[in-house]
């Protein structure tokens, strides 16, 4: 069949088009860095899901806007130093005071300047000789809309005017250098949940351990009750410290920012099946029981090596087994329900198993050996429900929050 005759409409150039790419780049970076960093502090539950999700949908975006980059720039990807025009945007995003200032600045201003600009490209681009730019934008700009009508959050009047994909950028300056928030006391909950020093004092220690012999599968109502709501608490802490790995590790690759997005993403998705599990089959909702954050607080301490080898390659390593336990007996009670939750969540565990594996080699200097002996060293130091032994010595109640 003949092609149908079409207009050649010739839209931008190659270097106008790079340009438009880079300053798609900076904001996106720039909101997988800092969203990874505020995640912990934004207190509803709601909000934190949404945004864990968003996250891993922008970085997602970065790789393939990098590689857009690639094509139009080969054989660099570099894209370049923004401009006064667009940092003026990023300042004002890195100057928050809090999350909800945060929120309102990148769902308010930065996201859609964002889709602005991307919707303008897609107006004027020249479809056949920039057709994969045509299908890219398709796609981000679909999920940017998402975004803003998930998250619903009003602009707080910084009013970021025009056309951003048009803004000067430097490709001689050296790359822009991201900024930290202060490390993490805790993380923040819904108002209606009690945190407490220590947790649930209902979560007996039996449920973690990994001993046949020991491990208590909870199977009563009530026991499920606590078991779940602690299990949804232990989710969003996961999703954080990952969040957190990828904000305060600014030096380590782009694929591993992509890997803590990922994760932080299944932990959210994780927290949310709870969420939904609990008034549907089994009675209760968050925030029925206190939580308690320290076993967060024994593994955030450490650096990053330390922080892969305790979660990724220990706490869910281990809940492997316990999971996969947990199925087993439910199944066999007739729970199906509660016993496919099991399985999903066993499902996704491997890839976290491995990103620990990935990168915690990758800090030893690509000795897989050394990485292991550094996971036996810190094991050495917990109990056989993966709390650490000393020093405090953790009261039976704080041990019982991990998965
Ligand atoms: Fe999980
Ligand atoms: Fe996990």
């Amino acid at each position: 069949m003949a092609p149908r005759s079409e207009l050649l409409h010739l839209g931008y150039d190659v270097d106008e088009n790079a340009v438009r790419f880079s300053n798609y780049f900076h904001v996106l970076r720039e909101l997988v860095h800092l969203s990874s960093g505020w995640l912990a502090l934004v207190p509803e539950f709601e909000a934190k899901y949404r945004l864990g999700d968003h996250i891993h949908d922008d970085a997602r975006a970065v790789s393939r806007v990098r590689r857009r980059l690639y094509e139009l720039r080969h054989p660099s990807d570099y894209p370049g130093s923004p401009g006064g025009g667009l940092t003026g945007l990023l300042d004002l995003m890195n100057e928050a005071g809090s999350p909800s200032t945060y929120l309102a600045i990148a769902y308010g201003e930065a996201k859609p300047a964002l889709l602005r600009a991307m919707r303008t490209q897609l107006e004027r681009l020249d479809p056949v000789s920039d057709e994969p730019s045509l299908r890219l934008l398709k796609k981000l700009v679909e999920r940017q809309e998402r975004h803003l009508v998930e998250m619903s959050v009003v602009g707080g009047g910084w009013s970021v005017e025009g056309d951003i994909g048009t803004l000067p950028i430097d490709l001689k300056a050296e790359p822009r250098k991201l900024c930290l928030l202060t490390p993490l006391d805790e993380p923040a909950r819904d108002e209606f949940v009690e945190v407490t020093a220590d947790g649930d004092p209902y979560l007996a220690r039996e449920l973690y351990v990994n001993d046949p012999d020991l491990n208590h599968v909870p199977v009563e109502p009530e026991e499920q009750r606590h078991f779940f709501h602690g299990l949804m608490d232990a989710e969003l802490c996961a999703a954080e410290l990952m969040a957190r790995n990828s904000h305060e590790h600014r030096e380590m690759p782009w694929d591993f920012h992509v890997d803590m997005a990922r994760q932080t993403w299944d932990e959210v998705r994780h927290a949310r099946l709870h969420h939904l599990l609990m008034p549907e089959a089994l009675g209760c909702r968050w925030g029925d029981y206190p939580v308690g954050f320290s076993y967060f607080k024994s593994v955030y301490k450490h650096d990053l090596l330390g922080r892969l080898a305790l979660f990724n390659s220990t706490s869910e390593q281990k809940a492997m087994w316990r999971h996969s336990r947990r199925r087993k007996v439910l199944v066999e009670r007739g729970q199906q329900k509660v016993a496919q939750v099991f399985d999903y969540l066993l499902a996704d565990e491997v890839p976290h198993v491995h990103n620990g594996a990935r990168w915690g080699a990758y800090l030893c200097g690509g000795d897989d050996a050394a990485y292991r002996a550094k996971v036996r060293e810190l094991r050495s130091g917990l109990d056989e429900t993966g709390a650490p032994v000393s020093p405090p010595p953790a009261s039976p109640a704080t041990r019982a929050r991990t998965r």
